[in-house]
């Protein structure tokens, strides 16, 4: 556990190994809206890149999924351990997929954000991305509900 709040600081990157999935299950098992282990085996034996945000303590701070289809990068996992929440990490996991689409000659960045996540639209908004459309019953199983669809020209 940590004790206390860092400041905030410098975040380095990398792609994740099958290896970092233990760490990648603690943060992904903070939240509600989590993954099932098996889904990401799923990414790691399709190859598709998740990028590992680490602070300057090179502690896990959090993780970005995304896979490219033709011209566009489809962002669909990306979470921020708790205690680290609300100084920038997300944004800039965020960004460092954009800026690895854009090197890929991507030309459109696109999610899903379920329609009750209030910080995670902020979060896209903010960052230029705008809603194309609502999906009606996106989300089913165990949790429930409608997305935004939204994208981001690059
Ligand atoms: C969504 C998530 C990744 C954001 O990570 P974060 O590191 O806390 O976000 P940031 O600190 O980078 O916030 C970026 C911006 O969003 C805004 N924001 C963040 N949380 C907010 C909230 N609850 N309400 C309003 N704005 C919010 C911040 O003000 C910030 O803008 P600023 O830098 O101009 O001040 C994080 O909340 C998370 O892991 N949520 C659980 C998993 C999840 O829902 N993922 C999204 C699935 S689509």
């Amino acid at each position: 556990m940590h004790n206390s709040k860092p400041k905030i600081g410098n975040c380095f990157y990398r792609h994740a190994t099958i290896e970092d999935l233990p760490d990648i299950m603690l943060i992904n098992d903070q939240f509600e809206h989590r993954w099932a282990i098996e889904k990401f085996k799923e990414v790691f034996e399709n190859k598709i890149p998740i990028i590992l945000g680490y602070n300057e303590d090179d502690v896990l701070i959090g993780y970005l999924v995304y896979f490219l289809v033709l011209d566009e990068g489809r962002i669909i996992n990306v979470a921020v351990d708790k205690f680290f929440q609300n100084q920038s990490y997300g944004k800039r996991l965020i960004h460092r997929s954009l800026e690895e689409m854009y090197e890929s000659d991507i030309h459109y960045a696109l999610l899903d954000v379920k329609t009750d996540n209030l910080s995670a639209i902020h979060l896209y908004t903010k960052m230029g991305f705008q809603i194309l459309c609502r999906r009606d019953g996106y989300y089913t199983g165990e949790i429930e509900g409608d997305s935004y669809y939204m994208q981001l020209r690059l």
